[in-house]
């Protein structure tokens, strides 16, 4: 069987995650379109990067990530780093000819997402942004859903990714805080989340309508490199300006006529990872919340008016991705598995020859979205969002 040499870069939350995928996709997707190979991975320093290649299942481990990318026998780069790095690194990978998965959000402004875009475009590989939750067999059971037209024309759109890890003013200024490293805030890093699906779901956002807000203006700085998730409290240690929002809310239009809302916060105390959706269409209506992630909420309009009401259907392996993952349903699907079904994805396109959703393609939109919802919060107006096909 085919072999796929991975080269990942950053080894935080995000590096464990791709890792997970990697050793997982061939015991989940059976025949695995190639074989993942963990072959060398890049860290901040050689001692990270030492950690992270033992505990990760790397053969070896680079304090310079141009040595993944220039490295012959890489056919993968995996740019799991902070946003600051994502541009380069990408550039710089398509430049060598070599496949790309970056996480989300692609950089941090649409200047360097077109610049990825095109460079991966004219490059000839398989280039992917790491919206994983568009991956929750429950997600893709709503696109199966809405596809099929069980719910009709759809109406509108409401998401909400809600978390509260930062909501403590002594919650650490790690590099989610700081516009130079992250570009944006809650905006780039959970509410891009909930377009990927609006758009996945519904379809091209037109035009916003928003508000941002920054709640807390200075926090301790964090000593640690990774983002420990509020986790690591630095209270009483020198404070520092916060240059990102914290919270944003807007309004959608479709370009086919739907309209929507997305808000995303991080201080929503006893929230964690609240991502819902809903979708109400001519001929019924969806619920998501993934914090009961095996579940898709549905009503049918075609039920009779005495027994119409939101049905659970657990996913299991009826559903999408269903006969890779576990063979009864409800037995608990977790976010491991939306990285190991991206995995599969991204390596079968490589193998195939073909494409994958979502690309730098998608994620240069969302960038070019992100600025419509910047600007409508400077303005208090409605702005329309260009497309990148201008
Ligand atoms: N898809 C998702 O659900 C999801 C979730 C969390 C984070 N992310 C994204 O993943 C990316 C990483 O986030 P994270 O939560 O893993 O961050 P993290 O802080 O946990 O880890 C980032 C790692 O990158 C390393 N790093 C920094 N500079 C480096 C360099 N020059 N070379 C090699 N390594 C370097 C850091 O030392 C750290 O270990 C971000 O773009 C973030 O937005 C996506």
């Amino acid at each position: 069987m085919q072999e796929i040499n991975v080269g990942l870069i950053g080894g935080g939350f995000m590096g464990k995650a791709h890792s997970l995928a990697y050793a997982a996709m061939p015991m989940f997707f059976w025949p695995a379109p190639a074989i993942p190979v963990r072959r060398i991975v890049a860290e901040a320093d050689a001692d990270l990067a030492a950690v992270a290649a033992k505990r990760f299942g790397f053969e070896r481990s680079t304090a310079d990530w141009r040595e993944i990318v220039e490295d012959p026998d890489v056919h993968v780069v995996d740019i799991a780093t902070p946003n600051n790095l994502h541009a380069e690194a990408a550039i710089a990978a398509a430049q060598a000819g070599k496949h790309i998965i970056c996480e989300k959000p692609l950089a941090r402004t649409s200047q360097e997402a077109k610049a990825m875009y095109e460079a991966a475009k004219g490059a000839g590989i398989v280039h992917m942004v790491a919206f994983n939750y568009r991956r929750t067999p429950a997600v893709a059971l709503a696109k199966k859903y809405i596809e099929e037209g069980a719910i009709g024309r759809i109406l509108s759109f409401r998401g909400t990714y809600l978390q509260d890890w930062s909501a403590d003013p002594d919650s650490p200024l790690s590099w989610r805080f700081q516009k130079s490293i992250a570009g944006s805030g809650a905006l780039g890093d959970i509410a891009t989340h909930v377009i990927d699906m609006a758009r996945y779901l519904v379809g091209e956002v037109a035009s916003v309508n928003a508000i941002m807000n920054t709640w807390i203006a200075d926090r301790p700085v964090q000593a640690e490199g990774a983002d420990l998730l509020g986790t690591s409290k630095n209270s009483g240690g020198p404070r520092a300006e916060v240059d990102v929002d914290d919270e944003v809310m807007t309004m959608l239009k479709f370009a086919d006529g739907a309209v929507g809302s997305v808000e995303a916060t991080r201080n929503a105390y006893g929230r964690n990872n609240f991502i819902t959706l809903e979708i109400h269409g001519t001929e019924g209506s969806i619920h998501f919340n993934y914090e009961r992630r095996d579940e898709l909420q549905v009503c049918f309009a075609s039920d009779g008016s005495d027994r119409r009401g939101f049905r659970t259907v657990y996913t299991g392996p009826a559903h999408p991705y269903g006969d890779a993952l576990w063979p009864i349903p409800a037995l608990g699907i977790g976010y491991g598995e939306t990285k190991i079904i991206e995995a599969h994805d991204f390596i079968k396109a490589i193998v195939e020859g073909g494409t994958v959703s979502p690309n730098f393609a998608d994620g240069y939109q969302i960038a070019l979205i992100e600025d419509a919802i910047a600007a409508s919060a400077a303005s208090g107006s409605w702005v329309d969002v260009p497309s990148i096909d201008g």
